[in-house]
């Protein structure tokens, strides 16, 4: 979603913002802009529609525009059509306040009228300009300070909204505030930087400051001050960003989604090793793995005794997160007997509650940032249910928020479709599986295991997948025109089904639908005419006939059909017309391979139809809001 930079010290700051905005660039947008102040002149305030290259041309790549203190912007609409009108800095009279605003103010229509009243006139649609027109009426009003302004206004607004302001009377110094939507604080030599995401500023720190719900900070060059809402000053630790810069890098692909796809043996690997310890004291290198392993939870904060102790699990994610959620609840029942609920974020927050307080919430999130994903986890936590967070993304307000975190460890992902994420996310799902079984009597330590050496193979696995990757580029070609695709399996493979569907959709804007096999005849049947493409999934030894029948069905209807299935399933090729096979895994396991030439399925229609891949129309890396 939105994306915010900031900069003050010695250097020209535009340049700097544009580059740090373009590092954003991935979480979606339609439109940009900048302010920068040199010394105590007013701000130059420049904006375009479109992508970044339009701000960047029309300021010539940042050198027309003077000064080295200066916030950026790249809005993704919420109120009011993309325009250069609505594109943030907004502004107020005079240019006494000047800001840029991620999340939604919730009353802004409210605080409009209040500002009308006031003598305040309007001349965009967004909520912000409301924020931005409201600080500086208390700014003005009460004659305080900054911070107090900016507290007054917190006070007054409903919503969630990380806010970098430039005072008139302040030069060389820019104010922020927070609440429910991310934002960091890079600290350099002399020099200090604001952003809403981590990508943004890498290149130029890793020393940064996470600032907290309902906190403001008052930054200068090389010097930054916390508050509260009281006023009063907070201190804080300065953490060190580990990434790779090199991460959040293309890497020599044409895409970031693909490079992702790639990078997954490493996601799962590495996620793998941050929890399982293996015997002889070496961490697999995901080929052969020697000796026993055991999982040890302790970095997760989770101790055996409470995982003796739940009663239920709850799982609550949004989008591929949620379709993770689908896959764990066959694994986790299976394997550990545990009743298990899977909920959108988006629903769960809307309805009666029966959360017993023996229950565990499971968040599932990549950024850690999810609007709807982190409501739920505040919802559970105000009912005294705990929570563990399976977030990718260190120190995010999901990861700081829930009382266990497992971290996965897939590292920056950028391109809007996850991949590596779901993938670590699937394979933290599978661990907590083996090792609630474990502890709760359900799994032997034999099967408990062999299951973890299998887990071990799935880089390998994953590898093998990717260096056949060129038949799938062939199928996409036959894929391409198609205006509706169909996915269908059952259990395990309906999950799989689902997120291959969503891939498909979200990337290269074909209609696509998962289907249960057995609910085909109960509606989607009807859709299905000559050429139109149905893809089975059919990994589950139980279920394959079940799912065969259905792509007979679907078939016999003029289906053009393609089956994904484990090696040495070669019947499937009577029914299918292209047959794609994944190496043999433990059936609770076959998600993370199965998911892969799906993934590889979207990817290469999208490319066939000409699409920007890794930043889909109307999409957001990461849904702030609601
Ligand atoms: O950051 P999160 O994992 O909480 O995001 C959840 C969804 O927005 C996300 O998985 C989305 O569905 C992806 N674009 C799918 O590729």
């Amino acid at each position: 979603m939105c994306g915010i930079v900031g900069y003050i010290g010695k250097k020209q700051a535009a340049p700097i913002l544009l580059d740090g905005l373009s590092k954003l660039e991935y979480r979606g947008y339609d439109s940009a802009g900048l302010a920068v102040r040199d010394g105590e002149k007013d701000p130059v305030v420049v904006k375009a529609k479109g992508r970044l290259k339009d701000l960047s041309d029309k300021t010539a790549e940042g050198t027309t525009v003077f000064g080295c203190c200066g916030i950026g912007h790249t809005r993704w609409a919420t109120h009011g059509e993309p325009s250069e009108n609505n594109a943030h800095p907004h502004v107020s009279d005079g240019m006494n306040v000047v800001g840029v605003h991620n999340g939604i103010i919730e009353n802004y229509q409210e605080l409009k009228a209040k500002m009308i009243r006031k003598g305040y006139s309007f001349y965009s649609d967004t909520d912000t300009e409301v924020a931005i027109k409201t600080v500086d009426y208390y700014y003005r009003k009460y004659g305080v300070g900054p911070i107090d302004a900016l507290a007054k206004t917190m006070v007054r607004v409903r919503g969630s909204y990380a806010l970098a302001v430039m005072f008139k009377d302040y030069p060389g110094e820019i104010f922020v505030a927070r609440k429910d939507s991310p934002m960091i604080i890079g600290l350099g030599e002399d020099e200090t930087y604001v952003a809403s995401d981590v990508p943004a500023i890498l290149k130029y720190t890793r020393k940064v400051y996470y600032i907290g719900n309902l906190e403001m900070a008052r930054l200068s060059a090389g010097q930054v001050t916390f508050y509260n809402l009281d006023g009063d000053t907070v201190e804080k630790p300065l953490t060190e960003i580990t990434w790779d810069a090199e991460a959040a890098e293309k890497g020599g692909y044409e895409h970031f989604m693909m490079k992702e796809i790639h990078e997954q043996p490493k996601a799962i690997l590495d996620t793998i090793n941050s929890v399982v310890r293996f015997a002889d004291g070496t961490a697999s290198d995901g080929r052969t793995v020697a000796g026993k392993a055991s999982i040890d939870l302790s970095s997760v904060g989770l101790t055996d005794e409470e995982i003796r102790k739940f009663r239920q699990i709850h799982i609550v994610a949004c989008g591929s997160a949620y379709h993770v959620g689908i896959a764990a609840q066959y694994v986790i029942e299976d394997l550990a007997g545990v009743p298990v609920r899977v909920e959108l974020g988006s629903e769960f927050r809307y309805r009666t509650l029966l959360l017993d307080p023996d229950d565990l919430v499971v968040i599932i999130s990549q950024s850690g940032e999810t609007a709807d994903s982190l409501a739920a986890l505040r919802e559970s936590k105000e009912k005294g249910v705990r929570t563990l967070a399976i977030v990718n993304v260190v120190g995010s307000s999901i990861a700081r928020e829930a009382d266990y975190v497992f971290y996965t460890m897939a590292g920056p992902e950028i391109a809007v479709a996850t991949t590596k994420a779901y993938s670590a996310q699937l394979v933290s799902c599978y661990i907590l599986g083996i090792q609630f079984g474990l502890v709760r009597g359900t799994l032997s330590q034999e099967k408990a295991d062999r299951l973890i050496q299998e887990l071990s193979t799935l880089p390998g696995k994953i590898a093998r997948i990717l260096e056949d990757k060129e038949r799938l580029q062939w199928f996409a070609s036959k894929l391409s025109p198609a205006h509706d695709i169909f996915f269908l399996g059952r259990g395990l493979d309906y999950a799989i089904c689902m997120e291959g569907s969503l891939k498909m959709k979200e990337i290269s804007y074909v209609h696509s639908e998962a289907y249960a096999g057995g609910e085909l005849k109960h509606g989607t049947i009807s859709l299905i005419e000559e050429g139109t493409p149905v893809i089975g999934v059919l990994t589950q030894k139980d279920l394959i006939e079940k799912t065969i029948s259905n792509m007979v069905e679907v078939g016999s209807r003029g289906a053009y059909l393609m089956g994904l299935t484990t090696n040495g399933n070669f019947s499937i090729e009577d029914q299918a017309d292209f047959t794609y096979y994944i190496p043999r895994t433990d059936e609770h396991f076959t998600p993370s391979l199965a998911v892969v030439p799906l993934q590889l399925l979207g990817y290469y229609v999208a490319c066939a139809r000409g699409l920007d891949v890794d930043k889909p129309r109307n999409l957001a890396k990461s849904v702030t809001v609601e």
